[in-house]
């Protein structure tokens, strides 16, 4: 049984999701673990190098999390033969650039999504990755969630029969930091640094509806912004002018409708942050992050419109918990996992930079629909069109 070291250039990882999700809960619950196990019994240990602006902050989380290895020198980073691999989850507007840079020094990539703010930029990235042979993959964590696991396996089963439609609601309110400090970036408010709901939130939903339904052929969509001004990490107000709500149908293969409600402006009041209701033929589903319930037709109730009387049916009764395959690992770690074993052994992987394409003009589709008032197709993509 070998041992085999994984070099990979970390870069954001000061950041929410950098460090929470891909450093501590991923990277450094693997490390701790003893690594990634290969079907020969061989062992994949991560040996990340963390790259940023900001040395000293470089420096705390590398000491908090037992990482020996950390730079702000970019060019050093990307020529460094020990590391074969890079991970972005910096802000989305870097991206691109970053990210043809690392492919220039024919380093595999793995990164957060969206690919970037421009289908063309998303492709051009995808298409010199291709071209270099490299092995490529984008973060689709909603995917390895419990609750979009069980519904994943329900609607495969068949059991909900053919799908007619589905409603996802998420959201949550984000504090303008006037009353409670924000608890997102100041940059996903701010238009001139890529930020807004629409690009954040339609890459996760069009991989979800993609992989669970079927894919998407049009969208309807109407942004907002609704809270103007906020207050940024130094309490300094700035204007908000990125959309922070979105509305949106979209129409899949095969007939089905999504409806989506997008929202950083809305009050929870319901399962939880982000809920998933699909109605099929033969039953339905509901699911949040982690349990999904499920209705059949012997179970659907017949309920009688009176508006005289208090609603006598109790609509939440005739709902049957899904179970689950016993204890599910966090969702970030378990789309690593497989990465890493897509790495070293071709493991199966479906989700490589030209599905985070998708994701980027299903965003942009969505903007175009929302500032041009009107049903957007979503085409082929042309890969050659570099
Ligand atoms: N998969 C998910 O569920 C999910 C959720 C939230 C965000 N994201 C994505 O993750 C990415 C990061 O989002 P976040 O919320 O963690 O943002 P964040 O602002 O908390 O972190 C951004 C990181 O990029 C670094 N950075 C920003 N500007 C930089 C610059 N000019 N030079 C060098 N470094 C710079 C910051 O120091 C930080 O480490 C975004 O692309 C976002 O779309 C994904």
């Amino acid at each position: 049984m070998a041992e085999h070291r994984l070099g990979i250039i970390m870069h954001g990882i000061t950041g929410r999701m950098g460090l929470n999700q891909h450093l501590i809960r991923s990277i450094a619950g693997i490390i701790k673990e003893g690594g990634v196990s290969l079907s020969n019994g061989d062992k994949v240990m991560p040996d990340p190098l963390l790259l940023g602006r900001d040395l000293k902050k470089l420096s705390q989380v590398a000491n908090e999390n037992s990482i020996k290895r950390f730079t702000d020198d970019y060019q050093a980073a990307f020529k460094s033969s020990e590391d074969t691999l890079f991970f972005d989850a910096g802000s989305t507007q870097m991206r691109p650039s970053l990210l043809l840079q690392a492919i220039e020094a024919n380093k595999n990539i793995y990164c957060e999504k969206p690919l970037g703010l421009k289908l063309d930029d998303a492709i051009a990235i995808c298409t010199a990755a291709k071209k270099r042979g490299l092995k490529t993959g984008i973060v689709q964590d909603k995917l390895f969630l419990p609750g979009l696991l069980k519904l994943r396996t329900l609607i495969d089963s068949g059991s909900l029969g053919k799908i007619l439609s589905l409603k996802i609601d998420f959201g949550y309110w984000v504090f303008d930091g006037e009353t409670h400090p924000a608890q997102r970036p100041s940059w996903n408010y701010q238009k001139e640094n890529g930020g807004g709901i629409i690009f954040d939130m339609m890459s996760h939903w069009q991989y979800i509806l993609d992989n669970l339904i079927s894919p998407v052929t049009a969208v309807s969509c109407l942004g907002v912004n609704h809270i103007r001004a906020r207050r940024d990490e130094n309490n300094q107000s700035y204007q908000a002018d990125a959309d922070d709500a979105a509305y949106v149908t979209v129409e899949l293969e095969g007939g089905a409708i999504a409806q989506i409600n997008s929202s950083w402006c809305t009050r929870v009041y319901r399962d939880d942050l982000a809920f998933f209701q699909v109605d099929g033929t033969k039953g339905s589903a509901v699911a949040g992050l982690t349990s999904c319930k499920y209705q059949s037709m012997e179970n659907t109730p017949t309920p009688v419109w009176n508006p005289d009387e208090p609603q006598a049916v109790n609509f939440y009764k005739q709902w049957k918990e899904v179970e689950g395959q016993g204890k599910y690992d966090n969702a970030f770690k378990h789309q690593w996992q497989l990465f890493i074993r897509h790495l070293y052994e071709d493991a199966p992987w479906n989700h490589t930079l030209e599905e985070g394409v998708k994701g980027v003009q299903f965003a942009e589709a969505a903007m175009k629909s929302w500032s041009d008032r009107r049903w957007v197709a979503i085409n082929e993509i042309d890969f050659q069109h570099e």
